[in-house]
């Protein structure tokens, strides 16, 4: 039995217990065609002002996506929640698109975690996952574009050994 008191001590020990067992039912896997459904409405949705992301209709398309994946193969991965997964359906609950250019560079992009399951330590899992298996193709270097204020995923990559370039610009050409 949980007791959820006014207790400052019972509500912080609340919040681990919380921590501990969303922890333990994420699981993370390489995102394959049948998590394409959540991960392009997840694209739709996050993909908004702030993100650094826009969505496109043909460019996240699911034929370019399959593309994509087949191209990168296992370098995308989704977080899942296994206590709400069933035999026909995986509950998504975070993305990452991961890419790389012959065994080079690899890049990171679209990192999404569903609102209802932040600051669980979900990004960072996920994110650490792909990171391993860039660097385990032979990566070098790991490269990811964000906004400057978005604090979170700066975070993560900082937890990850990234390091903020200084004196360079992003210059997007949009089609
Ligand atoms: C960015 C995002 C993926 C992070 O996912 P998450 O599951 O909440 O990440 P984690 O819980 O692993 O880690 C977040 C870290 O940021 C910290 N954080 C959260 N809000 C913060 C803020 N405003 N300022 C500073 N740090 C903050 C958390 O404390 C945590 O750090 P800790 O593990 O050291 O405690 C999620 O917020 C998201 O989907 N945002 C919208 C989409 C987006 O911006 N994507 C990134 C585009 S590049």
């Amino acid at each position: 039995m949980i007791f959820i008191g006014s207790n400052p001590i019972s509500r912080i020990k609340l919040k681990y217990l919380i921590c501990i067992v969303s922890f333990m039912l994420v699981s993370y896997k390489p995102m394959t065609e049948e998590h394409l459904g959540t991960v392009i409405s997840f694209m739709k949705k996050y993909g908004k002002q702030g993100t650094g992301f826009w969505y496109n209709e043909t460019r996240d398309s699911p034929e370019r996506m399959r593309g994509f994946l087949e191209k990168n193969n296992e370098l995308s991965f989704v977080a899942i929640d296994d206590a709400r997964t069933t035999p026909s359906h995986n509950e998504v609950i975070g993305m990452i698109l991961g890419s790389c250019d012959g065994g080079r560079t690899g890049y990171l992009q679209r990192l999404f975690v569903h609102s209802s399951y932040r600051n669980y330590g979900v990004g960072t899992g996920i994110t650490k996952h792909a990171v391993e298996r860039l660097i385990s193709l032979g990566c070098k270097h790991i490269s990811a574009d964000l906004p400057i204020n978005n604090e979170p995923a700066k975070k993560i990559l900082e937890k990850l050994g990234g390091e903020k370039v200084e004196g360079f610009a992003i210059f997007d050409i949009k089609k």
